[in-house]
């Protein structure tokens, strides 16, 4: 018994100090001192040997498996170290790398020149137009109706309207004004209102024209509203916006919502002279439209034109931008070029 000890002993530390592999020592570990293992199937045999033997014996075996468990103990360690220390030196991280280049997304150019519109205006108080107010798909009603367009308005034919085959009457709007129409449906005076959004025309396409594109909207309906407020607005747009006072021009239009109405003009901003191809020579770029609203716009919405008045004003985002950026070309919002996005 004392040798089979011996011998299992000097067998499993064998063992134990050869195997490189922590998987492997485990299975050492249970192979001899498991509850089936060697040294267990020993003990078991202790029952077999005089009586007077057996604390003899017993104790050599305890003695065998502390010193079977403390190679196991050391070998794990070494092993365990050494699988650590692999796993370091492969995971290795070069802290001196330079970092990966992540390019950051950028504002669409329109998206930022309509929230810098929609800013200026916040800053003289108008409210951002309530979502459902401001559909892009529209009826003939709030597109041109009840905008004061009479029945046979040349704009309202179907080569200058996308009319949708779903329903008749039943259009793209041609302009953000329908949103006036619903805000002042729902809403009643004192109203200060600013409504960007897109809008589609017929058009041929050209660097100048697109069947798609952007406008803002605004309006003030109170008591008192006068023609000297609209100029004063328009006038502090203008400024902040082109970044210093820049001399504006009200020319006499026409718009079947406002009465009177105005085209607005700002002073040349890329001006060259004589031979300018931004302003034709002329000195002078429309901006935007704007007027007084037409009496029949608010009897339409029942806000009585004795008592009330207001001034609109709609403008061009492309337009704006493209004086503002000295873009040459209305096709490059849409091409989403990013070597002409990541200019912005
Ligand atoms: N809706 C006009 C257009 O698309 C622009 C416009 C002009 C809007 C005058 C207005 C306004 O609110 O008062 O050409």
């Amino acid at each position: 018994m004392k040798t089979k000890l011996e011998a299992l002993k000097n067998q499993a530390i064998n063992e134990i100090n050869t195997t490189q592999d922590l998987k492997e020592l485990q299975d050492i570990k249970i192979k001899y001192l498991g509850r089936k293992g060697e040294l267990n199937t020993i003990k078991r045999g202790l029952k077999d040997i005089p009586p007077e033997e057996r604390p003899v014996i017993g104790e050599l075996a305890n003695k065998t498996a502390a010193e079977i468990g403390e190679n196991l103990n050391r070998v794990y360690e070494n092993l365990y170290k050494k699988s650590v220390s692999q796993k370091l030196e492969a995971e290795r991280i070069d802290v001196t790398l330079p970092g990966d280049y992540i390019p950051y997304g950028k504002q669409h150019p329109l998206t930022a020149t309509v929230n810098e519109i929609i800013s200026i205006f916040n800053r003289m108080g108008f409210m951002l137009v309530e979502e459902a107010n401001n559909p892009e798909v529209e009826t003939e009603y709030y597109n041109f109706d009840a905008l004061n367009f009479p029945p046979d308005h040349p704009a309202k034919d179907m080569q200058d309207t996308f009319y949708t085959i779903n329903a008749e009457n039943l259009l793209l709007r041609s302009q953000t004004s329908n949103s006036q129409i619903r805000e002042m449906e729902n809403k009643r005076p004192p109203l200060r209102i600013i409504s960007p959004g897109r809008v589609y025309r017929a058009e041929a396409i050209s660097s100048r024209k697109y069947n798609l594109f952007h406008q803002v909207e605004g309006f003030m309906v109170d008591k008192e509203v006068t023609f000297g407020n609209l100029k004063g607005v328009l006038n502090e747009f203008t400024r902040q916006f082109f970044g210093q006072a820049r001399p504006t021009r009200f020319r006499a239009s026409f718009f079947p919502f406002t009465e009177p109405s105005a085209e607005i003009d700002v002073q040349c901003i890329i001006c060259s002279g004589k031979g300018c191809r931004t302003c034709s020579g002329t000195g002078w770029l429309e901006i935007l439209g704007a007027g007084m609203i037409d009496p029949n716009v608010l009897r339409t919405v029942n806000i009585d034109p004795e008592v009330y008045s207001g001034f609109a004003f709609g403008m061009g985002v492309e337009r704006l931008a493209m004086l503002k950026f000295a873009i040459n070309d209305i096709r490059l919002f849409f091409n989403n070029d990013v070597r002409f996005l990541e200019q912005f």
